[in-house]
């Protein structure tokens, strides 16, 4: 069974992210899924609204971390680079459901949705620095747009969870919810917009975006040919064997 569920009814498309016995981490055939399901969304007459979802218990444990060693991405047409390119230009309503842990791509990929619910289990962060990598998705541009810059800093560098009250306050989630809830409240609001008419939609999702649009992806550009990079050198190395050995980093002599 794949990974991503892809679900359309009432003209909401529903995607949920679907491998619990990782904690959801992303694969590249999951990002490539993604990808093509946005893509196609995108054009689709019968969809007007997508969300994104995971499971109550954790929405996403981020990149496969296994992944990350033996499959870095490669290139501009990596499908994680597919997949950022499609959310963050998705011309119709975006949507996302989110409970317990999301990391790294599993955060930054918030940044992106139009509306965020959340449960009041949500634990987002962001440890690139603890993984010996940069930002991705644009979230060095986002972050600290979206929240300050020192509570962007904070959670960039120390890489800590900012969770569910600390969310809603910095502004990054609309509501916080049971975590049993978040996905139906999330398909009631999907439903909601899903009614209204398409062209206003997609012209006022550009309008409020068109300011950042092209930065957006220069940011995006850049942090992932720095991240490319980083993925190869010795930092994110020992963070990786570490986390597959199931023991704390050791950065003392980098
Ligand atoms: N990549 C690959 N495997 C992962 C993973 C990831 N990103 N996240 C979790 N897993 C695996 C664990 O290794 C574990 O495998 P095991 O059953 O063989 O031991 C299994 O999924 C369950 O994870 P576990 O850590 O035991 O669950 P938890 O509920 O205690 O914690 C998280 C959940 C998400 C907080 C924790 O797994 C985590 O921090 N994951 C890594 C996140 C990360 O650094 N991602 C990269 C961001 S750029």
């Amino acid at each position: 069974m794949s990974s991503i569920l892809n679900h359309l009814e009432d003209q909401v498309l529903t995607l949920t992210i679907h491998r619990l016995e990782r904690k959801n981490a992303f694969t590249g055939e999951m990002y490539a899924a993604l990808a093509q399901a946005l893509s196609d969304a995108a054009t689709d007459p019968l969809v007007k609204v997508v969300l994104i979802q995971g499971d109550p218990t954790v929405f996403s444990a981020g990149n496969d971390i296994e992944d990350f060693l033996h499959q870095p991405p490669a290139g501009e047409e990596a499908p994680v680079f597919r997949f950022l390119r499609g959310i963050s230009t998705f011309p119709k309503p975006l949507l996302a459901a989110v409970a317990g842990p999301a990391v790294g791509v599993g955060t930054t990929m918030l940044f992106h949705c139009d509306l965020v619910f959340a449960g009041d289990n949500v634990a987002l962060s962001m440890p690139f620095v603890n993984l010996g990598l940069c930002p991705e998705a644009a979230s060095s541009l986002l972050a600290p747009r979206l929240m300050g810059y020192h509570r962007a800093a904070e959670a960039l560098l120390l890489g800590e969870p900012i969770m569910a009250e600390a969310a809603l306050e910095a502004g990054i989630v609309n509501r916080v919810l049971p975590p049993t809830e978040v996905n139906a409240y999330a398909q009631t609001q999907a439903r909601k917009l899903a009614g209204k008419p398409l062209n206003s939609l997609v012209e006022t999702k550009r309008l409020l975006k068109a300011s950042s649009a092209a930065q957006v992806q220069a940011v995006m550009s850049e942090e992932g040919a720095i991240f490319g990079r980083m993925l190869r050198e010795p930092a994110a190395k020992e963070a990786f064997a570490a986390f597959l050995e199931k023991r704390r980093p050791d950065f003392s002599k980098l």
